[in-house]
């Protein structure tokens, strides 16, 4: 490694593959090759574009990203499976960058699972890692639990992958059971102990049970790991995994103690934000570090007199360091379109004309409608234009009269597979009434799961971003929407979660094969 290599750290992203494992946060292939093409602009220099064998779905994904990436190199996961390994291949092949990941767990629990022993798993790494290699000249192999896994033995497995030609070794925490200290300890004693270990990249790959995970990955930095995986959001399987605008934005801001780069444009990051929230159907916490609607709000007079005064006394970094100007936007309803495409490109978003068109139709209707237009309406206008599209369901008209005396009635005018219907119906207050109109015109056995609002603003005249999260014969899909009035948003949001279903259920049920990580046999 060079010396500018070692104070250089590789933010490997895996939103797409981690991220979409969380229950419920299934993205459609065009929702996958967004948010891809929004990590290879932002410069992530790795982006896990899924598990190639999972499923026909996964596999035309990342062969699909492959193919457009222009920067970031372009990893599909693999068990360790020659089968699996071929099929990853077959995806990522299409990439300029490509590069194979491929893993087993090596933990006492782990190793019972394929009941292999000691031995005959090592024999398996060496196998399926030279396979890769013979394929692909970057290989990233993972002893998953490695956290858990004895030492000797895992340096001895360490030792065999980087013989056998890996060239990023992970060391996935993937119950969140290490604490920071432990965490670097680990990598220096791989470090120190493993042959060859100077000639790879250590890659840290941390889950968030405890709650420490980016502190673990940034102590494994610390000790010599190059390489942090994590996800937007922090995303990822039950209470998911180190959040990329976190360790970025830690390594930005404490540069001082932690004298590490890398190539993110920060900017880019609420915008990514709000775009992964929305696909996934994971609203971000408000108190969420760096995204969070609360990250940049001061509430209390103290706060409020000393920022300003000085934005330092309370702010450790700047709302438009992450794509957030924090001030109300200087455009009004006379405002023109060059003026709404600088806005966007300030808050990190690129947009084609088409884009650009639609957006400030939005803008204008919305300018007309509320006083004062924040950016964070904006980020929310981004997100409905980019959400809207020939679904199989479409709202034409919604009308709903409700108040005290008697029970709510809407009125639904809505397209069904292209042929328009209508309805009236009741229901115990406004939302309820316009639920059942929706399902008296589509009817479904989708469960609601939880619905969720929150105002995107202050004032009565705030947009409302609403959340509905369905269940119908265990899956689940979840939809998001924007508006002033909300219980508009609210049947955008029901319609767009029942288009996911729809979506879903029209795949073929082949498309969705069952992986099983303990299926290593
Ligand atoms: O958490 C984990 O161990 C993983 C591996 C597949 C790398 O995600
Ligand atoms: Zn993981």
């Amino acid at each position: 490694m060079t010396d500018q290599a070692k104070d250089r750290v590789y933010i490997f992203d895996t939103t797409l593959r981690d991220g979409e494992q969380s229950p419920g946060a299934t993205m459609t292939h065009d929702e996958k090759l967004e948010i891809a093409e929004l990590l290879d602009e932002m410069g992530v220099d790795i982006i896990e574009a899924g598990f190639p064998i999972a499923s026909e779905g996964d596999f035309r994904a990342v062969s699909e990203i492959a193919e457009r990436a222009k920067t970031s190199v372009i990893c599909g996961l693999a068990r360790a499976q020659i089968n699996d390994i071929d099929r990853c291949w077959e995806a990522v092949k299409h990439a300029a960058r490509p590069r194979i990941h491929t893993f087993i767990g090596t933990s006492p629990l782990h190793r019972a699972i394929p009941n292999l022993t000691m031995d005959e798993m090592a024999e398996r790494i060496h196998q399926t890692v030279t396979h890769a290699r013979n394929l692909c000249d970057n290989v990233q192999w993972s002893p998953m639990d490695a956290t858990r896994t004895e030492h000797d033995y895992l340096c001895r497995v360490v030792e065999i992958a980087i013989k056998a030609g890996a060239t990023t070794i992970n060391i996935p925490d993937t119950v969140g059971y290490t604490a920071p200290r432990e965490s670097a300890d680990l990598i220096k004693m791989l470090l120190e102990r493993v042959p060859g270990a100077d000639d790879i990249i250590f890659a840290t790959h941390c889950h968030n049970d405890l709650g420490m995970a980016t502190a673990n990955s940034l102590a494994a930095v610390e000790a010599g790991a190059r390489q942090i995986e994590c996800t937007i959001n922090g995303l990822g399987e039950r209470a998911g995994n180190t959040a990329l605008e976190e360790v970025v934005m830690a390594l930005k801001v404490r540069g001082d103690i932690m004298p590490y780069e890398t190539k993110i444009d920060t900017r880019k990051i609420m915008h990514i934000s709000r775009r992964v929230a929305t696909v996934s159907g994971f609203p971000v916490q408000f108190n969420k570090a760096i995204v969070g609607k609360n990250a940049f709000a001061h509430e209390s007079g103290i706060h409020q007199d000393g920022m300003l005064k000085n934005k330092e006394t309370f702010e450790i970094m700047r709302p438009e360091d992450v794509g957030l100007a924090g001030t109300s936007l200087p455009l009004g309803k006379h405002s023109g379109r060059a003026a709404l495409r600088a806005k966007l490109k300030d808050l990190g978003v690129e947009v084609g004309d088409n884009q650009l068109k639609d957006i400030f139709v939005r803008f204008k209707d919305l300018a007309d409608r509320k006083k004062e237009v924040f950016d964070e309406d904006i980020l929310a206008l981004v997100t409905a234009a980019m959400t809207d599209g020939a679904d199989h369901l479409e709202i034409v008209s919604l009308k709903v009269v409700c108040g005290t005396g008697g029970p709510a009635e809407a009125t639904l005018e809505m397209e069904v597979g292209g042929e328009e219907k209508s309805c009236v119906m009741e229901g115990d207050g406004p939302v309820d009434a316009t639920f059942k109109a929706v399902r008296a015109l589509y009817p479904n056995s989708a469960r609601l799961q939880l619905y969720q609002v929150n105002a995107v603003t202050e004032g009565t005249d705030a947009q409302a971003t609403v959340s509905v999260r369905l269940e119908e014969d265990g899956k689940i899909a979840t939809g998001q929407s924007a508006d002033t009035d909300t219980v508009y948003a609210s049947a955008k949001a029901y319609v767009n979660a029942l288009n996911r279903l729809h979506v879903r259920r029209s795949k073929t049920g082949s498309d969705q094969k069952e992986i099983s990580y303990k299926d290593v046999g």
